[in-house]
């Protein structure tokens, strides 16, 4: 897959780069926001594309020798309209951060109220974490989830939202394993006079094939990432109306970024492509699947699920309730080759850093072609690692994990990364 140039122009890079393709290869990747791009998205983010400056948008640059850059962000557009019936688009948004900071500079002004779900209980640092710049400009109250479910009561949000009164409210997360209802949230919005954002970076695949409601239609402002669920080249974009397009566009550049990054721009388009077939809505449908089977393993196994379950590409194992931290779980399941990321639960006890919990997402797994089978034993092993004691010899579930990765490689990886 890598061209021979670097190998002999840079070997230390080159080694770096061999060696994180052995590391995703020969490890089962659980990170919920991470997947596998295809060999045609990895192709247009490492084209010439990267050279091209282009301030300005399609049309309209601040620079000569736009005409084919302007094809692939008019082609990124247009596909992500379609993939979400959406009547504008920004592809430009370098990341799920930038776009979110976009929509906040272009709607509010410094001191506005922002309601958005607390970062420990499944929201992100970007709705609002006082280390965020959200936190920093912006006045803001949170909602989570009931101490009894885990999940988020609607009634309980417009309470907090009638006592607020936030000139924004943002649904949305990183960590909320239940279905969303927009629906709900934009009826709430509009009681109080407020503007609905729909973060919906986590959950964009499942919504591209249908497999979540749409935010569209609800939100006044959707943004998304384009790298976990929906399998793109890293990078964000941001859906709305014609009317606040205007505005959108002028915030994020010049208001917020520079150049766009023409070659990542590239790889969105071929990426929303991608989303707009079949095989990504079958593909969608098995990550769920997959997420439901390894779910309801885990919970045969005796593990404790935040909410009791999943509806999307995620779940949150309370680790705690089986005697580790979340660090000492996430350190025992990288030692067989599992990757996952320690998490807060709700009403956590532990510093961030040590954490009560683990996330589990099965996006790149998928994307590999591990199915039903391949996700009780993976559930099984996890479970068995976790439960077992400290210092048990693994070496048999680093053979188990190794089959798996050996009888499911990465697509449009080179056999020898494998080795
Ligand atoms: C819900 C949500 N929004 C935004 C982001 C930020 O995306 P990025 O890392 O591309 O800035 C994330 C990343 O984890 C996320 O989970």
């Amino acid at each position: 897959m890598m061209k021979p140039e670097l190998r002999h122009v840079d070997p230390e890079v080159f080694r770096a780069i061999q060696d994180e393709e052995r590391r995703q290869s020969s490890h089962l990747e659980l990170i919920a926001s991470e997947n596998w791009t295809s060999p045609a998205v990895r192709e247009a983010v490492g084209s010439v594309m990267t050279d091209k400056y282009a301030e300005g948008y399609p049309g309209h640059r601040y620079y000569g020798g736009c005409e084919f850059v302007d094809v692939v962000e008019e082609l990124a557009r247009t596909r992500v309209k379609t993939l979400y019936q959406a009547e504008y688009a920004n592809v430009q948004p370098h990341a799920g951060a930038s776009a979110n900071t976009a929509v906040y500079l272009a709607a509010l002004k410094p001191g506005d109220k922002i309601l958005g779900m607390a970062l420990s209980h499944g929201g992100h640092l970007t709705h609002g974490s006082p280390v965020n710049l959200s936190g920093q400009l912006y006045t803001i109250q949170s909602y989570g989830v009931e101490k009894s479910t885990e999940r988020i009561d609607l009634d309980r949000v417009r309470q907090i939202a009638l006592e607020f009164q936030p000139q924004m409210i943002v649904a949305g997360a990183s960590a909320y394993p239940r279905q969303l209802d927009f629906e709900g949230f934009s009826r709430i919005a509009r009681e109080v006079g407020a503007l609905l954002m729909v973060d919906m970076a986590h959950i964009a695949g499942l919504i591209a094939a249908g497999l979540h409601p749409s935010p569209v239609g609800y939100a006044d402002f959707v943004t998304s990432t384009t790298h976990k669920t929906l399998r793109g080249p890293r990078g964000g974009f941001i859906l709305s109306n014609a009317e606040w397009g205007k505005r959108i566009d002028k915030v994020v550049f010049p208001g917020l970024q520079g150049g766009p990054l023409m070659h990542v721009i590239a790889g969105k388009a071929v990426a929303f492509g991608e989303a707009l077939t079949s095989e990504f809505r079958a593909y969608q449908g098995r990550v769920v699947d997959n997420a439901k089977t390894l779910a309801s393993t885990l919970k045969d196994c005796g593990m404790r699920l935040v909410s009791d379950g999943t509806d999307n590409h995620l779940m949150l194992v309370d680790v705690k309730f089986s005697g580790i931290t979340g660090k000492e779980a996430q350190s025992r399941l990288a030692q067989v080759g599992i990757t996952v990321n320690k998490n807060t639960i709700p009403f956590e006890t532990e510093k961030p850093t040590v954490a009560s919990g683990i996330r589990i997402g099965t996006p790149q797994v998928t994307t590999r072609g591990l199915g039903a089978n391949e996700m009780v034993e993976l559930g099984t092993v996890i479970a068995e690692v976790l439960q077992g004691s400290r210092d048990q010899d693994l070496s048999s579930w680093q053979r188990r994990v190794q089959d798996l990765t050996r009888r499911f490689p990465l697509p449009g990886l080179g056999a020898d990364a494998d080795a």
